[in-house]
């Protein structure tokens, strides 16, 4: 059975981390990408990367169908933009960055390479939602938050607001 994995909430210092590369195809690896899955389907998340459950490989999953029946799994994916005047604006939000969204610019014309579970390299020129959600998610195992493309002062309302949320659910009255 998969497990429902504890998700890292900005601003913990953790979702800072650079995620290293996978070295290792081995069953625990599986048992990761399922119990992420499982943690995506949950709270309704299209993509999660392992550094926001606080596992700091380069692992990411990822479901874009409307079905949500279409589980994707990305082992060191790694992107080149192809076309830097080509861009894509998506309203994004994040489970690490619960309640918040934003329109963030992206280049949507990239190269993507990445392996599978058994270690087998892919390579493909994705186009739509995948484009940018991949991109995300790759800036999540660099330690990077798409909060960090806005500007200093919304961030420092959204830094304010979480904080007050995060005192809330963790005061008690002594
Ligand atoms: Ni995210």
């Amino acid at each position: 059975m998969a497990e429902k994995l504890k998700m890292l909430k900005f601003p913990d210092p953790r979702l800072r981390t650079v995620a290293k590369k996978v070295e290792k195809f081995d069953k625990s690896l599986e048992k990761l990408t399922k119990d992420m899955l499982h943690t995506m389907y949950e709270d309704n998340g299209i993509g999660l990367a392992a550094t926001q459950v606080n596992r700091h490989i380069r692992v990411i999953v990822m479901d874009l169908s409307e079905e949500r029946n279409e589980p994707r799994i990305f082992i060191n994916p790694e992107y080149k933009i192809l076309n830097k005047e080509s861009l894509a604006s998506f309203e994004e939000g994040c489970l690490s960055v619960p309640g918040f969204s934003e329109e963030i610019i992206r280049p949507d014309k990239i190269e993507l390479k990445w392996q599978d579970l058994s270690g087998e390299l892919h390579q493909d020129t994705p186009d739509g939602l995948l484009t940018i959600c991949i991109q995300h998610e790759i800036d999540h195992c660099d330690g990077r938050l798409f909060i960090d493309y806005l500007s200093k002062l919304k961030k420092s309302m959204i830094i304010k607001k979480l904080s007050k949320q995060n005192s809330k659910s963790n005061r008690i009255v002594v």
